[in-house]
């Protein structure tokens, strides 16, 4: 007799068992990605999922450790699951960065977690869960060299219906000194691409038309089988030649290993979406070595005059930190004028934030005081509200192929999509619905949205 899943799951019973997941996601967009996986492993064991925590028998909180206040959100929100805890029998699992970086202090200090995973853990949720359901705790926070979730088909959390995230790779190489993603995700490690393909196909079968290829550098995405080497560039190409009417994005890019060869592959490919996401993080070059972001700042300008000469009509958009370690007034007004000289369309900013057990947790001082990091933070978002209004600005009269993701918020006689530029733009629905393409003429802006209306 062969055994079949089937075989096995008549001898043992489904961890699941007709009882209900609840899922909450907090960080980046790996995170998301995670999640729908994650869901994907529990549904298989039976579990069915569920958007209402009160009615959950098993409640996962995926979380993030990237900055100091992102753990503070889930001690919170873990306090605030008390009195549920209290009031019926439910699990509580933490799982994600901050299970990885503190599993200790969660397993000791919070009584109601009774599943700790670190995100290379996933496969062991079942077990997990059975060890929790028999009044033990489930705790797995190994790392791995090689799990990529490659033939897991994630359960799509996303209620469009039209854009969807791939994960490409996992982990992180790079050792910023500042970032804790190192050591909640390990080491880099591509997928076969020919799961990524096999993924994007079925996307595009069951009705999605844009794909987000995620890594934390996806630049240095590298497969090789017996045969061939596929680079971040050959990829993206195969991904694109599926379909002209599959729109891929991508993120995040990493100065460093941002090749010319990438940005002529964008070029042959107008589905190749027209937005590259380019962190800067500083533009003093000396900060940037503190860093260990391995590039200067006249190498960083030199990666974004080639965007600039082979992707004319590309928007960048990037990240930068405030008042990291040593940072001085001088330092700050570089990361300024590096904004004003890329005329960035939109960034995230953020006030550095130590990372216990970083390269800059233990070998350098946070000697920046918290009022300045706040004055300087402040200084680059005005800044920044000011680049992206005039980005916007200089969009208005023009038009635009927009994806429809969904209904605006202000009113439901409007839709709102992106351009490939990833803008936002609201217009007056028409015949139009979610998932079309819309040629748009933009007729107005804010610093966040454009404004237009539909011409066909
Ligand atoms: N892999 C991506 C970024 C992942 S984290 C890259 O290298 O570009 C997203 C952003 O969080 C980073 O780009 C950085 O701007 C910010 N970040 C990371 N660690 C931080 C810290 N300790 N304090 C403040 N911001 C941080
Ligand atoms: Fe963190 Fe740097 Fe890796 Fe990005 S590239 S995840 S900032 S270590
Ligand atoms: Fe946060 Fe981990 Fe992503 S620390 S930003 S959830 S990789």
């Amino acid at each position: 007799m062969t055994l079949t899943s089937e075989t096995f799951r008549s001898v043992r019973p489904l961890t699941g068992d007709g009882r209900k997941l609840y899922i909450e996601t907090y960080g980046c967009q790996m995170n998301v990605g995670d999640s729908e996986i994650v869901l994907s492993i529990l549904q298989a064991e039976g579990f069915r999922y569920t958007e209402q925590i009160e009615q959950a028998d098993l409640i996962l909180i995926n979380t993030c450790s990237i900055r100091d206040n992102a753990e503070q959100r889930i001690w919170n929100r873990l306090r605030d699951l008390k009195p549920l805890k209290k009031s019926r029998h439910v699990l509580i699992g933490v799982i994600g960065c901050m299970a990885e970086r503190l599993r200790e202090a969660l397993i000791e200090r919070e009584q109601i977690v009774d599943i700790v995973a670190g995100p290379d853990a996933y496969r062991d949720l079942p077990r997990l869960v059975r060890e929790a359901t028999d009044g033990g705790r489930g705790v797995n926070v190994l790392l791995s060299r090689e799990e990529t979730y490659a033939e897991i088909s994630p359960v799509r959390l996303d209620k469009n219906g039209v854009s969807a995230f791939i994960a490409i790779m996992r982990g992180c190489n790079n050792m910023c000194s500042y970032c804790v993603v190192p050591y909640t995700r390990g080491n880099e490690r591509s997928r076969d691409p020919e799961t990524i393909l096999a993924e994007a196909r079925d996307l595009l079968a069951s009705g999605y038309k844009e794909v987000t290829l995620l890594g934390q550098n996806v630049n240095s995405y590298r497969w090789e089988s017996e045969d061939r080497v596929t680079d971040f560039a050959d990829l993206l190409a195969a991904v694109a030649d599926i379909d002209p009417r599959l729109r891929v994005r991508f993120a995040t890019s990493h100065p460093k290993d941002l090749s010319d060869k990438l940005l002529e592959t964008m070029a042959a490919h107008p589905n190749l979406c027209r937005c590259i996401h380019l962190p800067a993080q500083s533009g003093s070059t000396r900060l940037l070595q503190l860093m260990n972001r391995k590039y200067t700042r006249e190498w960083y300008m030199d990666r974004i005059e080639a965007i600039r000469r082979i992707l004319p009509d590309c928007a960048i958009t990037t990240d930068l930190i405030a008042g990291f370690c040593t940072e001085t007034e001088e330092d700050h007004a570089q990361t300024l004028s590096l904004m004003e000289w890329a005329g960035y369309a939109f960034a995230y900013m953020f006030k550095y934030s130590e990372r216990p057990n970083t390269k800059a947790a233990r070998h350098m001082t946070d000697d920046v005081p918290d009022e300045v990091k706040t004055r300087r933070l402040n200084e680059i978002i005005a800044l920044q509200n000011e680049l992206s209004l005039r980005s916007n600005r200089a969009d208005v009269g023009r038009r635009f192929e927009v994806l429809v993701e969904g209904t605006s918020k202000r009113s439901d006689r409007q839709l709102f999509g992106r351009n490939s530029q990833n803008k936002v733009i609201v217009f007056d629905k028409g015949d139009h619905k979610v998932g079309d393409y819309v040629t748009v003429e933009v007729t107005d802006c804010s610093s966040a949205t454009l404004l237009g209306r539909a011409i066909d």
